[in-house]
């Protein structure tokens, strides 16, 4: 079987795109021909990220802002809206993470994970709605297992990620009657990020983990952009309200073995 997805005229904001898992998703759309715009902090990670989305032709933009920060990242949308047009596909998937037990973590602590993965995307989608593409437009958020699986030194991502899944759900309902549609992502394990690097820091964890999964491997970048090309083309065109793992498996009981080691860790950095 053969199936080309061509995105040439289509227009891509990825929103926290500039490293790991979500530039890997930029990247596979510019490859795909779309104009694709990025986001993120640090001015020299969005500045790196769209020279290597420009070479690989795509007619690339991005700013710099604070999912934080809900002025900052309407005024950087409003400059990607002004010169590309109205966003044909929105991938938010700005996130932080770190292992600490509810015990091992401070107010601001849990707060900033709240603040950057849930009351970030709630941001974002606020800031995108109005530039996107009527009917027309495809929305993900990119979640994590930790969702819906509950996971010892995660709880900040847990209460996080939980939310964004059901923002994603309830936006599909506001949303889907103006022919826009939303959906989830959750990515497994994904080789060589800085969620992995967190997660699973030392040789041990990183093999007990990629024994967790059925399909015995991490993911790659590629698989969760391969799954964003899905749902944004026409082959996912009913496919609305979705939390979707691309996860070789992990969810149905992997994701959970990880738990112990993950507190035994965080506890022994908390000492
Ligand atoms: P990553 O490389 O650290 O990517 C995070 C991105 O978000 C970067 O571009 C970062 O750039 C940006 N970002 C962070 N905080 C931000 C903020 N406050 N405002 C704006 N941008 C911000 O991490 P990753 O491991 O690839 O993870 C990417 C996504 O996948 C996350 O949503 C994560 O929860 C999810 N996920 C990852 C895995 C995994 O295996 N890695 C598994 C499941 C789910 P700046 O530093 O420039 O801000
Ligand atoms: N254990 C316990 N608390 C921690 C921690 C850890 N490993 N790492 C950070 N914190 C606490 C800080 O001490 C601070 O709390 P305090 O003010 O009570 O001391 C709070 O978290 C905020 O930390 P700060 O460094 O000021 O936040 P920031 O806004 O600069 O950065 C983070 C946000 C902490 C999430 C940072 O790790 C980050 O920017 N992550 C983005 C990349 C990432 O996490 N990628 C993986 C995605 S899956």
């Amino acid at each position: 079987m053969s199936i080309t997805l061509d995105f040439s005229g289509k227009n891509v904001l990825v929103v926290g795109g500039t490293s790991g898992i979500n530039r890997g998703v930029a990247e596979l759309f510019a490859k795909h021909g779309a104009r694709v715009a990025v986001a993120s902090r640090s001015q020299d990670k969005v500045d790196d990220t769209v020279a290597a989305l420009k070479a690989l032709g795509s007619d690339a933009m991005g700013f710099a802002a604070d999912v934080r920060q809900p002025d900052a990242i309407k005024a950087g949308v409003a400059q990607v809206h002004a010169a590309f047009g109205d966003f044909d596909v929105v991938v938010s998937g700005a996130a932080g993470n770190f292992p600490a037990t509810a015990m091992g973590m401070s107010t601001n602590a849990f707060k900033a994970v709240i603040d950057i993965d849930l009351l970030g995307t709630f941001h974002v989608m606020q800031a995108v709605f109005p530039h996107l593409r009527k009917p027309g437009a495809s929305v993900i958020n990119i979640s994590a297992p930790q969702a819906f699986i509950p996971m010892e030194a995660q709880s900040h991502v847990c209460a996080a990620k939980a939310g964004v899944d059901m923002i994603t759900r309830t936006l599909s309902l506001e949303w889907g009657p103006s022919g826009v549609r939303i959906n989830s992502i959750v990515p497994g394990p994904i080789d060589k990020t800085e969620g992995m690097a967190r997660l699973a820091p030392t040789d041990e964890m990183r093999a007990a983990c990629v024994e967790s999964v059925p399909l015995k491997r991490m993911g790659s970048t590629e698989d969760i952009g391969n799954a964003c090309l899905f749902l944004a083309s026409e082959l996912g065109s009913y496919v609305s309200g979705v939390v979707l793992p691309v996860d070789g498996g992990w969810a149905q009981n992997g994701a959970g073995s990880m738990s112990a080691s993950l507190a035994a860790f965080a506890r022994m950095s908390e000492k």
